[in-house]
């Protein structure tokens, strides 16, 4: 018996002798963990043309119930070939015989992809409206309803510095909850010309250290008009925002899934991304309540709030929110997802 037959002989009869252990692991996974690795050394040990390897592992995710199996293995083999997707490699490059360091390599990243982690985090890097950002587990992955934010909020702002006029002062933004940077950054790379200074903040010096380290890979550091802080919005620490203030438009993609919807979550997202990047409350608007509060005493007198929400919040907003006059906007999937606040007069 070789020496990964006499591991799965030892697990089995660890697993089937501690029967609630067994219950949370499975064998089946683990027979499945440990048959990849048997592939692994079979394969590393035979020819291999790059086109088998990924229909290999294109089955594998079938069959492992993998979300997006084609995409999964279609990015990781067009990573192998520094292309962003699979249609923009050469077949006659997928006909090819792999290097054995390379099949090492791809097949970690696909265990990786079995053991249900986000492509962007595997990849360590994903496009966002125009600019290319380093991803890191568990701050959260930018998604694309959040790109449709970013336009509203660009339009927004381009309108206000148009009103703005000869004025010296620059038109200023806060992001609340900024996360890789997503929404700051790309609009910054829109904006770089413009008399515009952005303030971003975030609760987790996760979140705080990858915009900054985004920042600079995108060159936007260099720029005056950029401040990445560790705050969290709704304590006492919010003071700190106050000699930045007054803002003209406060964005925000803010946790809001409530409570019940938390357990529905695919294990990529509930396994991998940052809990405190999820979770809205109860209702979901447990930070929303805390950026609107935060924008009564630092938003400009004609300043508005763009939000990326829940579903079930645009109706509660025009019904339970006296205090701001709010559009809803929807998204790609026809959901209600965006929503402008401005201050009732
Ligand atoms: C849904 S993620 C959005 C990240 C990024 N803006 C994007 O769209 O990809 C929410 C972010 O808000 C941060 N966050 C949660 N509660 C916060 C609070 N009270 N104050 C500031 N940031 C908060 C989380 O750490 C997380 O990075």
């Amino acid at each position: 018996m070789n020496n990964v037959g006499r591991m799965t002989t030892i697990l089995k009869q660890i697993l089937n002798s501690y029967k609630l252990l067994g219950e949370c692991l499975s064998v089946t996974r683990v027979e499945n963990m440990l048959q990849i690795h048997r592939f692994s050394s079979d394969i590393r040990n035979s020819s291999q043309t790059y086109n088998e390897l990924y229909k290999y592992w294109y089955n594998r995710f079938i069959s492992d119930d993998i979300l997006e199996p084609e995409e999964s293995a279609g990015y990781i083999f067009a990573h192998l070939f520094n292309k962003k997707t699979i249609s923009l490699v050469p077949q006659s490059c997928m006909n090819n015989l792999i290097p054995h360091e390379k099949i090492s390599y791809v097949n970690d990243l696909c265990v990786k992809r079995l053991k249900r982690m986000p492509i962007q985090y595997i990849l360590g890097e994903w496009d966002f409206f125009g600019v290319n950002l380093k991803m890191k587990p568990p701050v959260f992955i930018p998604r694309p309803e959040t790109e449709e934010l970013v336009k509203h909020v660009l339009q927004c702002i381009k309108c206000r510095l148009n009103n703005h006029g000869s004025k010296n002062s620059p038109l200023k933004i806060l992001e609340i909850g900024c996360g890789s940077g997503a929404i700051t950054l790309s609009l910054l790379h829109n904006l770089k010309h413009e008399n515009v200074k952005f303030v971003a903040i975030d609760a987790t010096s996760h979140a705080v250290q990858l915009s900054k380290e985004n920042s600079k890979l995108l060159n936007l550091d260099m720029l005056t008009k950029l401040q990445i802080l560790h705050i969290e919005c709704g304590v006492a620490k919010s003071i700190l925002l106050e000699k930045f203030a007054p803002f003209d438009i406060i964005v925000s993609n803010p946790p809001y899934i409530p409570t019940s919807d938390m357990k529905n979550l695919p294990d990529e997202i509930s396994m991998y991304e940052d809990n405190i990047a999820l979770h809205g409350g109860n209702k979901g608007l447990d930070v929303i309540d805390g950026i609107l509060e935060l924008a009564k005493h630092m938003l400009t007198k004609n300043g508005s709030i763009w939000l990326e929400v829940d579903s079930s919040h645009s109706s509660i907003f025009r019904t339970s929110y006296a205090d701001w006059m709010v559009e809803s906007y929807k998204d790609l999937f026809d959901n209600f997802r965006f929503c402008h606040f401005r201050k009732s007069i």
